[in-house]
Parts: structure tokens; sequence; C-alpha cells
């Protein structure tokens, strides 16, 4: 798929030199995937669902209380999606900003959201100057905690612009185990990484104490010190044929897009053997593994 990520991207190139890549190089790179395939997180996301039906935006949404948060920041926003969910749980008259490092994205994202044009700006999640201190009620982050470099940072920057009674959750990379077949399709794709860049997953993307719930809850403890801090794990599912299947786990995992191009096709192939073999009549089943962290300010009231 892209070969130039690979000449391009300074965090690859220092993977490929047994090297730790920098905080800086590792923006870089998440700016070279997302230049390249804005929007890829929302197509696998958007129809993976929970037992009761809900995608993962969704999910994260339903922590937002209609009748007491107006004030909503959806930190590392991407392509706008749970930008319109939270419209959608909150009306018009609530006051939605979205935050993203990624100009691609936000072209999507205002597509998607002309409405807030204003209310959506390129920045970084550690760097919120551009916000006043205790402005938001509630503050989501969907699939982007586990890419960033210097969480305690954003985790202090978060703090700085939530409401004293506010709410911060997230959605985070969950324990693979929890999710049958997980773990090997991350094998598959990162056999293929690892083709050209032996030393690829040695280093994952960001902080590696978000991709684990214990790790994850002491981080989150450490700046909200007086707040409830809840770690919940939940696998999100999708259903599709084997070929779908395959297509779109592809497209969600980073890994893929370092792919080489020559090797794309083969990886894809192997993805699908791998959902054929568990077919039930035609349809196979991809399970995502999730953990939703929610931080309350004033854990006395209760969030559903
Ligand atoms: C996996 S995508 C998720 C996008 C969106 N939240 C969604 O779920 O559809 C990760 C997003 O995080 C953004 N991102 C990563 N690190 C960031 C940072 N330090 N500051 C701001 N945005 C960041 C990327 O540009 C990208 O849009």
């Amino acid at each position: 798929m892209n070969e130039h990520i690979y000449s391009e991207s300074g965090w690859m190139q220092s993977l490929m030199r047994g090297e730790q890549p920098s905080d800086k190089s590792l923006r870089e790179h998440l700016l070279l995937v997302h230049r390249s395939h804005p929007g890829f997180t929302e197509s696998c996301a958007l129809k993976c669902r929970d037992r009761l039906g809900r995608n993962s935006y969704e999910l994260l949404a339903s922590v937002i209380d209609p009748k007491r948060h107006s004030h909503i920041l959806d930190l590392a926003c991407g392509s706008g999606v749970l930008l319109e969910v939270c419209r959608q749980r909150c009306g018009p008259n609530s006051e939605l900003t979205g935050v993203d490092m990624s100009p691609e994205e936000l072209v999507l994202a205002r597509q998607r959201n002309p409405h807030l044009e204003n209310n959506l700006h390129v920045g970084t999640a550690q760097n919120l100057h551009f916000i006043g201190d205790d402005f938001f009620d509630v503050i989501l982050c969907h699939w982007a905690l586990t890419l960033m470099d210097q969480v305690p940072l954003v985790l202090r920057e978060v703090k700085r612009v939530l409401k004293k009674n506010g709410v911060f959750a997230a959605i985070v990379d969950g324990d693979p185990e929890t999710a049958p077949g997980y773990a090997d399709l991350h094998k598959i794709i990162y056999s293929f990484v690892k083709q050209q860049c032996p030393n690829y997953g040695g280093t994952d993307l960001g902080d590696p104490r978000v991709r684990e719930g214990v790790s994850l809850e002491r981080l989150a403890k450490q700046t909200f010190t007086d707040a409830e801090v809840k770690i919940e794990p939940m696998v999100f599912h999708l259903d599709a044929t084997p070929d779908v299947l395959a297509r779109e786990v592809a497209g969600f995992f980073y890994a893929s897009f370092v792919v080489a191009p020559q090797e794309q096709d083969h990886m894809l192939e192997q993805l699908e053997r791998f959902f054929a073999k568990q077919e039930k009549g035609n349809r196979c089943r991809f399970s995502l593994p999730v953990n939703k962290l929610v931080v309350c300010l004033s854990p006395d009231i209760d969030r559903g």
C-alpha cells in the first residue's frame, strides 16, 4: 500500500536501526498514515457491535448526560463520527468541540459536521493551550489515547480543561486474550510487516501503559487523584463473510498500512483463510477487545 511511509517515516527508520523512536517521530508517523488513509478507523469501528448492538462511538457517547452536560470535547476526533453521535445525543444546543493533529482527518470531520466549522481545531492533545481552564463537562477520546506519547501530560491537559465535576472517558485497546482470534490476526498482520522491518512490534505505537487495564488505571489515578476511575473490558463483534472481514480487519490495524504493496494481497488471502476456517454458513466473526476508561470527577453522581 505505502512504500513511501517506509522512506518518509523517521519512526520506521528508527525501528529498522534497532533504536527507540522519538515522540516527534511517532507523531510524524501517525500523520503520514492518516494523510494517506484519512477516516480509516471509522470503517471497521462503526460496524463492530457490543452485545447490546451499540458500536464503540455510541457506547462512549453514552457517558454524556444531556440534562447536565452541554460542553463536550472529542479529543483526537479524527473524521468526526463521534461528534456526530454526540450531537444526536445532546441536540443542537450542545457546544461540541473537536481537536485532532491530522489536517486530513479534520477535512472529513468538517464535511460531516459543517455546523462545527469554528469548533474543529488542528492541535495536539499534549498542548491544548487554545482552550481555557475548567471548560468542558465531558471529554471523550475514541481509539486514540493508545497512540499518544507523553500520556501523563495529555491527562494533565484533560484535567485542566475539564470542569471540576466533569467526566473523561476513552475507548482504548483491550487485552487481546479476551477476544477469540484477535491475537492470531495480530500475528498474521505483523508477520507481513516483519518481513520488511523485523523490529516492528518490539516497540508499539504510543505508551504501552495504556494497552493494559491495570497500568492504565494507575496512570489515570496519578493525575485524577480524587476521582473515581473505572476500566471496563469489553469485546465488540463484526459478523460477515471471510473476504469482507479480511479487508475490514486489515484496514483497522496501523501495521497493515506499512506492509509492502506486493505483499498486501498475500496478507489479505491469509486473513481470509483464517476467517474461512471458522465459517458457519457463510458468516464468520471478528472479535475486537476494548477497554472503556471512565474517570468521574464527582464519583457520588451515578452515570449509568
Ligand atoms: C485511530 S484514529 C481515531 C480517530 C477517531 N477518534 C475515531 O475513532 O474515528 C486516531 C486519531 O488520533 C489522532 N491523534 C493521534 N495522536 C494525537 C495527538 N497526540 N494529538 C491529537 N491527535 C492525535 C490521529 O490524527 C487520528 O485522527
